[in-house]
């Protein structure tokens, strides 16, 4: 097996495969094994070879390698002792973090994105993929059209600030469990918005299953003629933007930086643009966007690594590992606190990267996007020679920056005093518990209420007064539930832009009962004075230019209402244990392109309860 080996014939690939000690895959082969069972066979071999890079060959070398270290209890963190990393930490819409957004926004034209959406979501226990989910059933939008939405915002910011057209790709990185669903919300959805070609699907192939510390594949119990396949993890996204020749595509077009976000996290865009002036300031070939990691918290930690034999890097360390690295060098009490933070000194590292594209595309032409593996055998007993079940390698996103040497510009950046990370990855029943405990449950719940609240820090950052949200319990999950604001993207880019939008900050007052929703073309709407206890839906046309002046509103609005333990819904719903009751809004739709300005009597009583404009 090797580089040209996925064009051998069927013998060649038999003799390759026993060259590496796979004999025992073609072993149960007799005169009745039909031609078509074998020719499956073959196919699949051939398919594998091409999507790892060095072929089956390198798998079974690596693996062997890494079952060895398992074997004999290898600790991939010996002889290196953490510190600080480089990178900067700023409070939101304070001077500084508003000078970062600025030279940020300059960047956007030179952005690419890249979402990792290959995972199967088997905690979250959803049987679709999770980008078709809705991030807040207020609007019922999916995570995949809020994340085009909000590229295409980005997208009309950077056109503006060049005064040209610019186009920012996106590429999704998607795998068997996910690729065609992906291409029909796409397809069905005219791709949210996005201009043909301006989305690359790229599908991660899944890995051999190791049945043994001799790395032997393992064959399908269900199927002799296939061998057993695994997710490799999300690492595989380098190797893929590479070997498709995407990242010299995005190169030769221009593209400076690679942004890597994840399938269910709203808020991944609220920090880019600052995000983006940090690594200019700073340099950076890699900036991890990070969260204050609560100490015991199971996100990983960015640390400083330094080798007793001199090499250093920057990387993330594994949550379970944390405590028993820090114990065995610089600090005894191992995961605490920062007395003056309150919270872990490593920033909590949550898979939101972006990379400087030069660097990465010459380093992925080096090493052909190889990505460091782990393995993580079970073993039926404590002389580890078998396996409770056959075992893969895989890999890791985030371990880009091992493959850099120890002078490369890896820093982080973490926005304090916002909500900025809010993944839904439990399902219900698991978050109750974890409410229970008073950890952060990752659920659908938690996802949608920090939404909201991640809105209203933009309209409290431009100045607008807003109660404070009251923690209530949404089917036994806690969260802080204040009024629910959804505003699409194109609103603006950035806390300038939004105060521009809201220049009368003052006169604009929300109850925590309201639901305030801004849907359509916002790049056109500015609020002056706006009262609302209920609930107002705002739709507007690309084109319209609308001033909300003065608008009154109150009504019965819209609430949700728990399913109820033995309550049917679809699994959308199911997941949060909550659905949304409408009993009244306020409408005003401005369905074609002009100006308009809403102006109510001071006193609402003119107004029907549900006004169509
Ligand atoms: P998660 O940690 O959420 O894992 O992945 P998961 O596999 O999706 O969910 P569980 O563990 O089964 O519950 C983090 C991100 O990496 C992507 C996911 O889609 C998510 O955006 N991912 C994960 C891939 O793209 N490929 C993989 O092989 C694994």
């Amino acid at each position: 097996m090797g580089a040209n080996s996925s064009r051998q014939n069927p013998s060649e690939i038999l003799k390759s495969l026993d060259a590496i000690g796979q004999a025992h895959l073609s072993a149960g082969w007799n005169a009745d094994t039909s031609a078509a069972d074998k020719d499956r066979f073959f196919t699949q071999v051939k398919k594998l070879e091409t999507a790892y890079p060095g072929g089956v060959k390198a798998y079974v070398e690596n693996g062997r390698k890494l079952l060895a270290d398992a074997k004999s209890g290898v600790n991939p963190l010996e002889g290196w002792t953490p510190g600080f990393p480089d990178g900067e930490s700023l409070p939101f819409n304070s001077p500084e973090f508003v000078a970062k957004e600025a030279l940020g926004l300059k960047e956007l034209d030179g952005c690419s994105f890249v979402l990792v959406a290959g995972g199967l979501g088997e905690r979250l226990g959803f049987s679709g993929i999770k980008v078709a989910l809705p991030w807040q059933i207020t609007s019922g939008e999916t995570y995949l059209e809020l994340y085009i939405r909000s590229i295409l915002a980005m997208q009309s910011a950077a056109s503006a600030a060049k005064g040209k057209p610019v186009t920012l790709p996106l590429a999704i990185m998607v795998s068997d469990d996910t690729a065609s669903r992906t291409d029909e919300l796409l397809k069905a959805n005219g791709n949210y918005g996005m201009a043909p070609g301006q989305i690359t699907l790229l599908k991660q192939e899944k890995v051999p299953c190791l049945s043994d510390n001799e790395a032997r594949l393992a064959l399908d119990p269900k199927d002799p003629y296939q061998i057993l396949t695994k997710p490799h993890g999300h690492g595989d996204v380098h190797f893929l933007l590479h070997d498709s020749g995407t990242l010299s595509k995005w190169s030769a077009s221009g593209v400076r930086w690679v942004y890597f976000f994840q399938d269910t996290n709203a808020l991944a865009f609220k920090v880019l643009p600052a995000t983006l002036g940090v690594s200019v300031e700073k340099k950076l070939q890699v900036n991890s966007v990070c969260v204050s990691r609560t100490a015991g918290e199971s996100i990983g930690g960015l640390m400083r690594l330094t080798h007793k034999d001199g090499r250093g890097q920057t990387i993330n360390v594994e949550y379970n590992q944390i405590d028993a690295l820090l114990k065995a060098t610089v600090s005894p009490e191992g995961d605490v606190a920062d007395a003056a933070t309150g919270y872990s000194p490593y920033p909590g590292s949550i898979n939101q990267l972006l990379f400087a594209l030069k660097p990465y595309a010459a380093m992925l032409k080096k090493t052909g996007g190889t990505m460091p593996e782990f393995v993580n055998p079970k073993y039926t007993d404590k002389t580890k020679t078998a396996f409770k079940s056959p075992t893969r390698l895989e890999c890791m996103m985030q371990d880009y920056p091992k493959s850099l040497d120890a002078s490369a510009a890896v820093g982080y950046t973490i926005v304090t005093g916002t909500t900025t990370f809010s993944p839904v990855k439990t399902n219900l029943a698991d978050a109750r518990v974890k409410s229970k405990e008073g950890m952060p449950t990752y659920s659908a719940a938690s996802g949608e209420a920090d939404a909201y609240i991640s809105t209203s820090e933009m309209l409290m950052a431009a100045g607008v007064v807003m109660p404070p949200a009251p923690t209530v319990a949404m089917s036994g999950v806690k969260v802080a539930l204040g009024a629910r604001v959804v505003i699409d993207p194109s609103f603006g880019v950035g806390v300038e832009a939004w105060k521009a939008k809201l220049p009368t900050p003052s006169a604009i007052k929300m109850s925590n009962r309201s639901t305030l929703l801004l849907k359509g073309d916002l790049s056109g709407l500015t609020i002056e004075d706006l009262d609302l206890d209920g609930t107002l839906v705002v739709t507007c046309v690309p084109g319209a230019k609308v001033t909300l002046k003065k608008v009154r509103v109150s009504n019965s609005g819209w609430s949700f209402v728990s399913l109820g333990w033995s309550g049917k819904a679809e699994e959308a719903l199911m997941i949060r244990g909550y659905q949304l009751s409408q009993s009244a809004q306020r409408e005003l739709n401005f369905e074609k392109p002009g100006e308009y300005v809403v102006e109510d009597p001071e006193r609402e009583g003119l107004l029907s309860k549900c006004e169509v404009m």
